[in-house]
């Protein structure tokens, strides 16, 4: 009987390398993001973008330096790689709605995206991808870090798969939000535009790569179907926690001009909020996606 089995969170570099014959790409860490030279995103051809999507799908994170995208230049970017859509709960520019700026002004004890989250599981179609630029960064700290979900799942044991393969988390968009100064638990409740509620499948599958991935985090997997509150919370808390060991994470540090993309169907995210007396601010567009399907087993 093995009683002692040790989570195994020893891997190998988890991409292809040398994938790109048309950018110079640096893996940032054996889990996941790449930074990726030689693309200046204003002028991205359609040969280039496909390209970025490819090194996207294979290192889930990738990072641009000194790119200074305004909302023009990311709406036309956005466009070459899906369907931009409006944010769930952010306000769009007027010009451009489905770009918008999320701002923190550095006052708040709380941050936006402060805890483990995929981008709106709390959605029926969760976006595919989201990029992200740095506008107004803090001297010091407002890095995201990002795990790779794929690792996440398949670092469970087989006995542990089976267990939860057939499970659905509960996703919901309970939170307030306060588009000025971000979200969280107890804040601005008459600015919360849509509560959701959807279910989603605890281990999914990859659309392109068909690989699977655990798909539950801190902000939206609010409880299991079928099972009570405190079963649900058991099973929730070690998996979020599992996910995001740091064996299975990368980190960016942003500039003014850094734009980070990353493939929200394989990825979960933290953005950190220890620049308390200093403003950070982003600009970003989503990018719509489709609903996550259940992973198979075998
Ligand atoms: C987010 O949490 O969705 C945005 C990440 C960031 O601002 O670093």
């Amino acid at each position: 009987m093995d009683l002692g089995r040790i989570i195994n969170s020893v891997h190998p570099p988890q991409f292809e390398e040398n994938l790109s014959s048309m950018f110079d790409v640096k893996p940032m860490s054996g889990a996941l993001g790449a930074e990726v030279v030689g693309v200046n995103l204003k002028t991205v051809s359609e040969e280039q973008a496909k390209e970025i999507e490819r090194l996207l799908v294979n290192h889930m994170v990738v990072v641009f330096r000194d790119q200074h995208l305004e909302a023009s230049d990311l709406s036309r970017f956005g466009k070459m790689l899906g369907e931009p859509e409006p944010h769930q709960f952010w306000e769009g520019s007027e010009d451009y709605p489905e770009v918008f700026e999320l701002y923190s002004e550095g006052k708040k004890a709380v941050h936006y995206g402060s805890n483990w989250h995929t981008d709106l599981t709390c959605s029926e179609q969760p976006p595919k991808l989201s990029i992200l630029c740095g506008v107004k960064i803090p001297p010091t700290g407002g890095d995201t870090l990002f795990c790779n979900l794929h690792l996440a799942f398949e670092s469970l044991s087989e006995t542990y798969k089976k267990m939860i393969i057939d499970l659905n988390g509960i996703h919901k968009s309970g939170f307030q939000v306060d588009t000025k100064s971000g979200f969280n638990e107890e804040g601005a409740g008459d600015k919360l535009k849509t509560q959701t509620t959807v279910t989603h499948p605890l281990i999914c599958q990859h659309e392109v790569t068909k690989k699977n991935l655990l798909l539950a985090n801190r902000i939206f997997t609010k409880g299991i179907e079928g099972l009570s509150k405190q079963e649900s919370q058991g099973i929730l808390d070690y998996l979020i926690a599992h996910s995001n060991r740091p064996e299975f994470t990368c980190r960016v540090n942003w500039k003014p001009g850094t734009v980070t993309i990353w493939d929200n169907r394989a990825t979960a995210h933290y953005a950190l909020g220890d620049f308390l007396g200093h403003e950070r601010l982003m600009r970003r567009i989503t990018i719509k996606g489709n609903k996550p399907q259940r992973g198979k087993l075998g």
